[in-house]
């Protein structure tokens, strides 16, 4: 390259950024072919590759925790390059509509894919996948009697499971979105109650994520434990585990009719408020939500389907035979900031 031409694009690029710099647009920002998206979830990437194949459009991906992901997004404003925001709950998604970051939308491909209890009610946020809340045990170390006992989610504080049970951290979104929904049902004194039991019976027993609690249910180091369902899975049938089913089984609770319903929780998809490139990015929630994309995300990490119209993998329990709990996501979400009192009230850290 000669100099003068060093020189001048020299020039041009300092040009930019100072343009840049004035009208507050990061460099980042997508281009009219491309989506940024801000992914608290790892999906398989041979379907984000289908996506660009299909329609020409280009991902970014910008990975890290639900929470952490969420809080980037608010500190950058009108400034963010995120397109789109994915989640691990609904709680995080609800709260980011709540603050005004999300673009809500029409989309009768959309309305007719997911049901209306997994998305918001103007599509600001949308799920993709279905997870539930399950009583995990290790059946060498869990009589048939105590199984029968253990079918809510309160009954894992019964006296005889003090010592034996493992939960996650209080400051994990699954428990969080968990004792929100109990709120949403029973009130706050009986999510209390409940919350103050887990504590007592968990004792010392209290793990970073749901995989190493359903790793010391299998190894015996605790007999019981609350965890999503699709790490009882993973723990089954991937073959980086290979746990056999004689160390783990689970519980579907709160089935009979004046019960809870089983809790419930999605990982979920929202179009920033601030992204230029709205259009492409509904394109994309519609072919994530279609039944093919929508069944391989879900059999990719053991989830069910948010689709009821995409198949779930064939060795789970299918989700037509479970009694969901009755609260939608968006009324769940509403509960978050007081489950996380009482979780804190609870001294469950
Ligand atoms: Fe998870």
């Amino acid at each position: 390259m000669d100099r003068k031409l060093k020189f001048s694009l020299k020039t041009a690029l300092i040009a930019a950024a100072v343009i840049l710099m004035a009208f507050g647009i990061p460099a980042t920002k997508a281009l009219a072919g491309e989506l940024v998206i801000y992914s608290g979830r790892h999906y398989v990437d041979a379907i984000m590759d289908e996506f660009t194949k299909q329609t020409g459009i280009k991902l970014t991906f910008h990975r890290g925790g639900t929470v952490e992901l969420f809080n980037r997004m608010m500190a950058e404003g009108d400034r963010t390059p995120a397109d789109l925001l994915i989640t691990v709950d609904a709680g995080t998604l609800e709260r980011a509509r709540i603050a005004g970051a999300l673009h809500p939308f029409t989309s009768d491909v959309i309305n007719l894919a997911i049901p209306a209890k997994l998305r918001a009610p103007d599509n600001s946020w949308v799920g993709l996948t279905t997870r539930t809340r399950v009583i995990v045990y290790n059946p060498e170390l869990v009589t048939q009697e105590e199984i029968d006992l253990l079918n809510s989610y309160s009954a894992v504080t019964l006296p005889q499971f003090k010592g034996r049970l493992g939960i996650r951290t209080g400051s994990n979104v699954y428990p969080q979105s968990h004792a929100a929904m109990m709120i949403a049902q029973r009130g706050e004194a009986y999510t209390l109650a409940w919350l103050k039991g887990l504590v007592r019976n968990a004792g010392d027993n209290i793990f970073p994520s749901d995989m190493r609690v359903v790793e010391a249910v299998a190894a015996g180091e605790v007999h019981l434990g609350l965890v999503n369902n699709y790490y009882v899975y993973r723990g089954l049938l991937d073959p980086k585990w290979n746990i056999p089913p004689t160390r783990l089984a689970y519980i579907v609770p709160e089935q009979a009719t004046d019960q809870l319903g089983q809790a419930f929780n999605i990982s979920g998809i929202a179009i920033s408020a601030h992204s230029k490139n709205k259009e492409n990015a509904v394109k994309f929630i519609e072919f994530l939500t279609g039944a093919a994309a929508n069944a391989d995300i879900a059999q990719g990490n053991h989830e069910y389907p948010a689709n009821p119209a995409a198949a779930a993998l064939p060795q789970m329990r299918p989700l037509i035979e479970l009694r969901l709990s009755p609260v939608p996501l968006a009324v769940m979400a509403r509960y978050m900031v007081p489950a996380i009192d009482l979780i804190d009230k609870a001294g469950y850290r």
